[in-house]
């Protein structure tokens, strides 16, 4: 069935968890300070779930939100795509157990790995299965407990990672909708950020734990220079096919990784810093729920006006991109 139906997102929730790290506590755990931390990454604070919070439970917290907003009951949803690095468990996928949780249909779950790209490589998935007919409403989660895999003796990492959730339901509309999407992907730069052990490649064995392999690996300046001309050139490759040009967006939600990656892209798109939509002072980088919350912030504090084009962008461990041009 070929209906080509325009998707839209319908509903929209997050959640983080309660605890706030501040820089000032990082300052007591590792060799850094708030200045530091401020000046080089925008951070000032970021949220820290419970030992026996886990992301299921942080998924189904927002995609219970995400419904509410959008008027319907889990029993609606045809299709759950769950973005996370840091599942409950290899398997089962997150996604079946946020299915369960929320009591849902015996419907498609799955979870998407692709890093802090992951909110929007789950957009343009559910997005093919909406504009083809197939499904009428899906529920797409991004949800990270990067807590779990970070290294909270290793300042280079520590500092910049958080936690939280958000959901979109997403469903088809009459008008706007999704109106571009680009993904990428290239393997060559994946030893850039990387969860080494855990795998078949590295099992977890006592070396590995003591070698700490069960933590981020990252070379950040490296990954610097990629995100800003990765980030720009999506942006590009998502808005050209509609030939829309940079001042035609009314908001840019990018993935917050760092301030100054955000400032540089801004300069790169020759957008003023206003048009990009920065939360990352409240939470840290939360890699696929980094987007995806700053998504339902923006629409909160109504910066997303009805009829306005919106570019979600996203840069991550892969190294993955992904851009999606919506109008509101
Ligand atoms: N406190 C104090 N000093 C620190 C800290 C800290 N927390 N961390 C590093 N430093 C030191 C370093 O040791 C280094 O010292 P040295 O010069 O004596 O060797 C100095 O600060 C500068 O280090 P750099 O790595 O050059 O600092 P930089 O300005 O590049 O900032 C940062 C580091 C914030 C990590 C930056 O490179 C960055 O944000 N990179 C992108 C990271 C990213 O995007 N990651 C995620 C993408 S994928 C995903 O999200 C899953």
């Amino acid at each position: 069935m070929c209906t080509n139906k325009k998707t839209g997102i319908i509903g929209l929730g997050a959640y983080l968890p309660e605890k706030v790290l501040t820089n000032k506590d990082l300052e007591k755990m590792v060799d850094t300070t708030d200045e530091w931390i401020t000046t080089r990454t925008g951070i000032k604070e970021r949220r820290i779930a419970r030992q026996d919070e886990v992301t299921s439970d942080m998924a189904t917290e927002a995609a219970n939100r995400a419904l509410k907003d959008a008027g319907l009951t889990a029993a609606d949803i045809d299709l759950i795509i769950v973005a996370t690095i840091t599942p409950d468990m290899f398997f089962p996928a997150t996604a079946c157990l946020v299915q369960e949780k929320i009591g849902a249909r015996t419907v498609p779950a799955f979870d998407v790995s692709v890093a802090c790209s992951g909110f929007i490589y789950g957009l343009a998935i559910a997005n093919q299965f909406i504009s083809s007919g197939t499904y009428k409403h899906a529920l797409v989660i991004a949800a990270e407990k990067l807590s779990a895999i970070t290294d909270w003796t290793d300042r280079n990492t520590c500092v910049l990672f958080g936690d939280g959730a958000a959901a979109a339901v997403l469903g088809p509309v009459e008008k706007g909708g999704i109106l571009s999407v680009y993904l990428g992907a290239n393997g060559k730069e994946g030893d850039l950020i990387k969860l080494p052990a855990g795998g078949s490649r590295i099992p977890a064995t006592r070396k590995s734990i003591e070698s700490n392999l069960h933590f981020i690996k990252m070379n950040g300046a490296e990954l610097f220079k990629h995100a800003v001309k990765i980030m720009a050139d999506a942006a590009l490759e998502a808005t050209r096919p509609l030939g829309l040009q940079a001042d035609d967006i009314s908001l840019v939600i990018p993935h917050q990784a760092n301030v100054r990656i955000l400032n540089a892209v801004a300069k790169r798109m020759g957008l003023t810093k206003d048009k990009i939509y920065l939360n990352i002072e409240k939470y840290g980088n939360m890699s696929a729920a980094s987007s995806a919350v700053a998504l339902v912030e923006a629409v909160k504090e109504g910066r997303i006006k009805k009829g306005q084009k919106i570019l979600l962008d996203a840069f991550g461990g892969g190294l993955t991109w992904g851009a999606i041009v919506i109008e509101w």
